[in-house]
């Protein structure tokens, strides 16, 4: 069992530009890995998908060879995670010569176990979810993929097929013994009925296609799905580093959207016991963000540009918004009108004013020095916080997560209002203002460390205006005790967090 924590998204085709839908998963990614950096050894994988019918499409389209499309492209996703700060610690192409050779590996060493066999495919294939189809699932002899919906081609090849068929029976079993391995509870559902249906055996070959990583011996290109599927394993050093595989094997969890759930939940599985080894611990099928009802995709990207989100709203405020708006695992549509909302009710007011508010009035009242504590109700009141916080990020319950840090931010609040500082300075009660103010730069030291996987740039912006000098890296459980802010530590007012922006007219 592997002793980190391991993360990983899909890997990204890089047939168009990125958009919002592929920044979220990353984003969930990267607060499930932030989260887990405090507590160990953690390992975060993303990448793209570099090969299929549908990237050398793209390629010829745009009069390229597919190597050079790809290279073209890759620096438009990984600009786009460094905007979002995704600290990812290993970024894998299935294109890198690492990669090829493991899936070659993995070929082989199936093809001598017998999981892996000669035959004849034929049956229908969809190009653009680089998908085979049997006749009975086409609607209306086009694709059943209601978001795709093409036109299907006719295929007739000699084929490698992956015995998945033989996995059938195991991966029922698996399924009734983990009822939670895949969630959510639909996803689950909908794969278990996949299962009881019966499966088929997989075509892992293309013979008239050849932009793929090469059959060892010849005879075609390795079906993408196959190739792409196994980038889990290359970073990890599955048949070449031992130690450091034992360390990450099974990987912790696994974010896919709920249209390809199916590939990590049923393949995927059953090609890993084919090769002795564990399934993933947790495999999270989220929701779409769409637009009009529709899934955002490459054709209704432009609608909503990530790169002009980013300048607009900056990449924290998206963070939060992608996290906050909907609950992970089910849709949530998109709309500027909503995240101007929330980016000026949440952060700008409830969480910025607070900030700059309790700075302003340290500044005025002490010379911005934190003052000596006093008696305080918010230690015992939110002692279990932290701990709720940490449960409900683990359990990707993310809009549960940053609620439950809201509670501390309407507290604080409402002390001032409640309190009245200005009151108290007027009235010269020291001992009260000083418990006051205390209060409330404790309150958002705690917000800082609290929203740092949320929202990492505006956490540490906050951190280095209370004056604290240590990484807030370092700080989660530990610093989580109420008093832990030194007295007399100088704060200084700094930039605003969230300057205010006006509504579209
Ligand atoms: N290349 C395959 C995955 C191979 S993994 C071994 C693929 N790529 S994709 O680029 O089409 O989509 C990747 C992921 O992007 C989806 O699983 C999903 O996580 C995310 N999203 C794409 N559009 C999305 C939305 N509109 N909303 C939310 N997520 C979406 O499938």
């Amino acid at each position: 069992m592997s002793r980190a924590f391991y993360v990983t998204t899909p890997i990204y085709y890089i047939n168009g530009n990125p958009h919002i839908g592929h920044a979220y998963t990353t984003i969930v990614a990267d607060v499930l890995a932030r989260t887990a950096r405090t507590k160990g050894d953690t390992f975060f994988l993303t990448g793209t998908d570099e090969h299929g019918q549908k990237v050398a499409d793209a390629a010829g389209e745009a009069g390229v060879t597919p190597q050079e499309w790809c290279d073209r492209l890759v620096p438009k996703w990984q600009n786009l995670f460094a905007l979002f700060n995704i600290s990812y610690d290993d970024f894998i192409r299935t294109t890198e010569p690492r990669h090829e050779r493991i899936v070659q590996r993995v070929f082989e060493h199936l093809r001598e176990k017998g999981d892996v066999y000669r035959g004849v495919y034929e049956g229908w294939y969809c190009s653009n979810d680089e998908t085979f189809w049997p006749e009975s699932k086409l609607v209306e002899g086009r694709c059943p993929n209601p978001e795709c919906r093409r036109e299907v081609q006719w295929l007739s090849e000699d084929s490698w097929f992956f015995k998945l068929s033989k996995y059938n029976d195991r991966l029922l079993t698996y399924f009734k013994e983990n009822p939670t391995w895949v969630r959510p509870r639909s996803a689950y559902n909908e794969m278990v009925a996949m299962l009881e249906e019966g499966l088929e055996d997989l075509s892992i070959s293309r013979s008239k296609f050849d932009w793929g990583i090469s059959i060892p011996g010849g005879g075609g290109v390795i079906y993408v799905w196959f190739d792409a599927i196994l980038n889990y394993l290359t970073p990890v050093g599955w048949s070449e580093d031992e130690e450091r595989f034992g360390r990450y094997w099974p990987p912790s969890v696994q974010l896919v959207g709920k249209e390809i759930a199916r590939f990590h939940t049923i393949l995927w599985p059953a090609l890993l016991w084919a090769l002795d080894l564990q399934a993933p611990k947790l495999v999270f099928a989220h929701g779409w963000i769409t637009l009009d009802g529709q899934k955002i995709g490459k054709s209704l990207g432009n609608a909503a540009d990530v790169f002009t989100l980013v300048e607009t709203f900056s990449a924290d405020a998206m963070r939060y918004f992608l996290l906050r708006e909907g609950h992970f695992g089910s849709d949530f549509s998109y709309s500027e009108t909503k995240i101007h909302q929330r980016y000026n009710d949440e952060l700008g007011n409830d969480l910025g004013n607070l900030f700059r508010r309790t700075l302003s009035m340290l500044e005025k009242y002490r010379n911005g020095l934190v003052p000596q504590p006093g008696d305080s109700h918010f230690g015992e009141r939110f002692s279990d916080l932290p701990k709720r916080i940490d449960t409900l990020i683990f359990n990707l319950q993310f809009r549960d997560a940053l609620e439950a840090t809201w509670e501390l931010v309407t507290a604080l609040n409402r002390e001032i209002d409640e309190k009245k500082p200005w009151v108290l300075a007027k009235a010269e009660n020291a001992v009260a203002l000083d418990a006051l103010l205390y209060d409330l730069c404790e309150g958002l030291r705690w917000l800082a460390i609290l929203l740092a996987p949320f929202m990492p740039e505006k956490a540490r912006e906050m951190w280095r205006q209370l004056g604290l000098e240590t990484d807030i890296d370092d700080a989660w459980e530990s610093s989580l005790v109420w008093g832990g802010l030194a007295a007399g530590t100088q704060t200084s007012v700094g930039d605003v967090l969230f300057a205010r922006l006006e509504l579209p007219g």
